[in-house]
Formats: C-alpha cells, sequence, structure tokens
C-alpha cells in the first residue's frame, strides 16, 4: 500500500494554510519567547548581557510589520524616561538622523530585509551600538550587529507576519523592562507571564469569522487605536490589506477628524481598538461616536471597561489587562478578520500576490 504525502500539507497540521496555522501557534511562541527570561516573584527580567546595555537614547528601524512592532518599542522606552523613536528602515537609510549616543535597534524577523540591514549599516557607519531583535539565529542583522535578541517565534511560512508580530511585541516588553526602569514592571510581568493563556482564549472564542462574513464586500476597512492600540491599528490595515487585496487603512484615532472622516460611510467598517477607561479611551470613544454619526459600522475590540460598545455594532472581546497585552491580544482578532475575509473572498492567503516574504533588495 502507498500512501499520499504531501510534505507542503503535512507541515500545515490540518490547518488550510500556514497563516491560520502560526495565529494558533502564538500561544506557544508568546510561552518560547518568555521561557527563562522573566521572575515574576522579583518581578525582574534577564535578557543576558543585554541587560547591561541601559541605553540613554534609542532609535528602531524597521520596515512593515516589524516597523508596527518598533513604534510599539519606541512607546515602551519613551514611558521609562528614555528618548526613543521608530523610524521606517527605507527613510532612515537614506537621510540618516542624527543618532548621538542611542541604541540603534534594527526589528526584522528574518534578519534579511534589504532596507533594515541598509539602516544599521549606516548606524554603525556613524559609530552606533546596534541590536538585532530577530526571528532568525544566525541571520545577516544578528551576525552584524553588535547584540542580538531573539524573539523564539518559531519558522514562519506564511507571507503575512503574524506569531512574529506577536512575539516582537513581547521580546520588545523584556528588552524595555531589562535595560530601562518602569514604575509597574510587576503588573507587566504578570501581564506577560498571562498573555498566552489570553491568547488562547480569544483563538477559541473570538466572533471574528462572523465579522469577516457580515462585512467580506465592504469597500474599505478602517482601524483606529489610541497609544498601544495604534500600531495595532496599522498592523491590522497591513495585514488586511496584504491578504484580502481591499482597502484598509489604519490611523490613530485622533487623526480621523483630520481627513479621513472624509472617506467614511455605512459601507467601511470601522474597527476600533479601546481598553481601560481613562482618558485615552474615552476620547478613543469620542472618535467612535463620529463615525458612528455617519453610518459607519463599528466593531469594537474593546475589555468592556469604557462604554464603546454602546456605539458599536459588533464586539470583539479583550480580557482585562495591561494595555501593553491588551494591544498584543486586539491584533489577534484583526488577524482573524483578515484571515476569514481572505477565505470568503478565495485569495492566495499564504503567499499573496506581488509580495515575499523576505524583501532583499531596497
Ligand atoms: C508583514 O505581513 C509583511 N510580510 C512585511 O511587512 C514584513 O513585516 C516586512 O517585510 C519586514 O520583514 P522582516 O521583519 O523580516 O524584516
Amino acid at each position: 500500500d502507498t500512501v499520499e504525502w504531501d510534505p507542503e500539507e503535512t507541515g500545515k497540521s490540518g490547518y488550510e494554510h500556514y497563516m491560520l496555522k502560526e495565529i494558533h501557534e502564538q500561544p506557544r511562541a508568546l510561552r518560547q519567547c518568555l521561557r527563562g527570561r522573566v521572575d515574576e516573584l522579583s518581578g525582574t527580567v534577564d535578557i543576558g548581557d543585554l541587560g547591561d546595555l541601559s541605553p540613554t537614547g534609542v532609535q528602531f528601524v524597521a520596515c512593515g510589520t516589524s516597523y508596527h512592532a518598533a513604534l510599539h518599542g519606541a512607546q515602551l522606552f519613551r514611558e521609562a524616561g528614555i528618548p526613543s523613536q521608530a523610524f521606517l528602515a527605507s527613510e532612515y537609510a537614506t537621510a540618516t538622523p542624527p543618532i548621538g549616543d542611542a541604541l540603534v535597534v534594527g526589528v526584522t524577523q528574518s534578519g534579511e530585509t534589504a532596507d533594515t540591514l541598509s539602516a544599521l549599516r549606516a548606524a554603525r557607519r556613524r559609530g552606533a551600538r546596534t541590536l538585532a531583535v530577530t526571528n532568525v539565529v544566525g541571520s545577516t542583522a544578528a551576525r552584524e550587529c553588535d547584540h542580538a535578541l531573539y524573539i523564539r517565534a518559531g519558522p514562519e511560512i506564511g507571507v503575512a507576519a503574524t506569531k512574529t508580530f506577536a512575539s516582537q511585541l513581547a521580546a520588545l516588553n523584556l528588552l524595555a523592562l531589562g535595560t530601562s526602569s518602569t514604575g509597574d514592571a510587576r503588573q507587566v510581568i504578570s501581564a506577560l507571564r498571562d498573555l498566552p493563556g489570553h491568547v488562547q482564549e480569544i483563538l477559541d472564542e473570538s466572533a471574528a469569522q462572523e465579522i469577516a462574513e457580515i462585512y467580506q464586500d465592504a469597500d474599505a476597512y478602517f482601524f483606529i487605536g489610541r497609544g498601544y492600540h495604534e500600531p495595532v491599528a496599522l498592523e491590522g490595515a497591513l495585514k488586511m490589506k496584504e491578504i484580502t487585496y481591499k482597502h484598509a487603512e489604519g490611523f490613530a484615532a485622533g487623526e480621523l477628524k483630520h481627513g479621513p472622516l472624509a472617506l467614511v460611510t455605512e459601507n467601511t467598517p470601522v474597527f476600533a481598538i479601546v481598553t481601560g477607561d481613562d482618558e485615552r479611551a474615552r476620547k478613543t470613544v469620542g472618535n467612535v461616536k463620529e463615525v458612528e454619526a455617519r453610518d459607519a459600522p463599528v466593531v469594537a475590540i474593546t475589555d468592556g471597561q469604557s462604554d464603546v460598545s454602546r456605539y458599536a455594532d459588533h464586539v470583539l472581546e479583550l480580557p482585562e489587562t495591561h494595555p501593553r497585552a491588551a494591544a498584543v491580544l486586539a491584533n489577534i482578532h484583526l488577524q482573524l478578520v483578515s484571515y476569514h475575509t481572505a477565505a470568503l473572498l478565495g485569495r492566495n492567503i499564504d503567499k499573496p500576490r506581488n509580495l515575499a516574504k523576505s524583501v532583499t533588495v531596497e
């Protein structure tokens, strides 16, 4: 007897696409990223030699999804009182800003992205210390930088970055906790420890597929968020356009009224990420009211602490946790919405047209 055996099929472990498999691998990827690096009891993080870096400034360089992770990373350091900024690597490489004594951090899943390598080389030429935050041991970025921090997500085959984004956010939190001090380190560490379990709950219970079914014919999709949720809004839109080929944009929630609001109609669902009930949340709820008043369908991704659900047509639920962890969790719902929309539209999900997993030209 012979058995038909397709290694690609086996590699998908029964999932229809690598992307879906990798979305479901996130609890494990996050556990691997955290393993041996956090001590909840003492509220400390151990990232080896990197702990001695104690930067006085940090410049992040990255592209695409990794740039969205870099935006999160820059916020972490700013919150710890350390001047920090994220740059698109392609811009940084050709118009390198003053570096001073900042640490330059390249965030790159593959470690082979030409724009990011070029930005890191420009920084090194100017005498900067460089660090690669990457998934691939022995990659060019890991070899060329002074230091490397591995995100330990495991191989990612789908062109759309999914589990590596979650792991980048976790690793950047470890980097910030390990090289600077914040008042709420203990709460962040405990939220990171809860993250794999919370991700699993979302994977088991998300209503993302229903949302995808309802809005598969939408004219466009908009994503809004503030603070830690702004990079997730950008990432939600990137994933949507990358695999569905439909128009999608992400905005800082406050920017909507400065132009993009003109695009909002009853055929453009707006995904709003709102957690907590602080000033940030209340302002985003205000922005949600603006789109609701223009008859746009609203999908709130929320932990239910604010009253955003009152203005929403649908809710994708989040557990109550630290906003940094909530950003990772909100993104899981958005990955699933994009995935299911692309599946309904019959797209080539693992290899979207015109795109490559690793972009080795500038
Ligand atoms: C994300 O889904 C894309 N595939 C793309 O934006 C990617 O994140 C970007 O090309 C950067 O790749 P890197 O992390 O390997 O440097």
